[in-house]
């Protein structure tokens, strides 16, 4: 090998060291940078685990899809292979092509038939797994909870309790949850692929969702039709309790706010600004219609329907200026001088 050629391998050897080395590097910065965002809100809805119907059927329907194209894509990858090699070139042959066949009358009713026979398949289990689902009315001994969709957050109500809550819904297990869905502004879409498929929520119109949970959990979701600047941050979070669990919780919510003494100043603060105007803290004031319900605040995880982890620092940075958390936010900047936001926040975080 002359010198020339040892040059040029061992320049290449550099090359790739280094990309690799700028490779490794980035995805280790990657790891590194993840902690950063830990207690940002992660969460990934899944189709793959479903724990209640009708989640179950369209993910039996979607795995009978998934097998059928399984197919497909062997037997059509299959051919190719055996065609590659029992047709290549072989040492000796002169001939630059094979012999030119045109039509194969059999060959194209086969690739005909076969297609519209598996649409019309999958067309006839779909439109049986609709009506199966498709449910109009309560089933008898279900939860009935009216769902209104807001640019960008959910309010939720339950038929029978006396107390609006947002953006997290908690239901018992092994009950069927029956969901009214309305929309106060633009179309939402209410999904939480766990627990059921996408149900739009559309201005003028009354739609119909219900799952029936086998199993306690957390299952998160989101609105999944396109509503606007803050669509991405319109998510939903479902807790499936136990029975008792359930009911303590729906009790919670049942009481009026909090009155803690410490706070007094916090919440005349409250009383006194535009807050009112929009929130209701039930046993407080209840003009606000607009915004979401805060009588419970601190029992949810979340704040700004999964914009960020609810706690002290993030409700001071939202207070400040919701557009730091999610820019376009209906609720505006509020202009509290810094003491002011203190003390809101002091109140808020009361509210239990
Ligand atoms: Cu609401 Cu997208």
């Amino acid at each position: 090998m002359g010198s020339a050629q040892v040059r040029i391998k061992k320049k290449r050897a550099d090359i790739r060291l280094a990309f690799t080395t700028v490779l490794s590097s980035l995805v280790g910065l990657s790891f590194l940078a993840h902690p950063a965002i830990a207690d940002e809100v992660i969460q990934t809805p899944t189709l793959f685990k479903p724990i209640s119907e009708p989640a179950f059927s369209i993910m039996d329907f979607g795995l009978l899809i998934i097998w059928i194209c399984a197919g497909i894509f062997f037997i059509v990858f299959g051919l190719l292979i055996y065609t590659i090699i029992r047709y290549r070139a072989k040492a000796g042959d002169e001939s630059l092509e094979p012999a030119q066949i045109y039509g194969s009358e059999q060959l194209e009713l086969a690739w005909t038939i076969t297609p519209v026979l598996i649409v019309i398949v999958l067309g006839l289990i779909t439109a049986g797994r609709i009506v199966a689902l498709d449910k109009t009315t309560p089933p008898e001994g279900s939860l009935g909870i009216r769902v209104i969709g807001h640019q960008w957050w959910w309010e939720l109500e339950y038929d029978g309790y006396d107390f609006i809550t947002a953006n997290e819904l908690h239901i018992p297990v092994d009950q069927t949850a029956f969901l009214t869905l309305q929309s106060e502004d633009v179309i939402h879409s209410f999904w939480v692929p766990q627990l059921s498929g996408k149900t739009d929520l559309i201005p003028n119109r009354t739609n119909h969702l219900w799952m029936h949970p086998q199993e306690t959990g957390l299952y998160v979701g989101q609105c999944a039709e396109y509503c606007g600047t803050q669509h991405a941050h319109m998510l939903l979070r479902v807790f499936v309790h136990t029975r008792a669990d359930f009911e303590r919780w729906a009790a919670e919510q049942q009481q009026a706010a909090d009155q803690v003494a410490s706070v007094d100043l916090g919440r005349t603060t409250f009383e006194q600004t535009a807050c009112v105007n929009c929130h209701t803290v039930r046993g407080v004031t209840e003009i606000g219609q607009f915004g979401p319900d805060l009588t419970h605040l601190m029992s949810r995880t979340t704040i700004g329907a999964g914009a960020a982890a609810n706690n002290r620092e993030n409700l001071v940075a939202w207070i400040t200026n919701p557009d730091h958390f999610k820019p376009g936010a209906r609720m505006p900047a509020m202009k509290l001088n810094p003491q002011q936001i203190e003390l809101v926040a002091d109140y808020l975080t009361t509210l239990k």
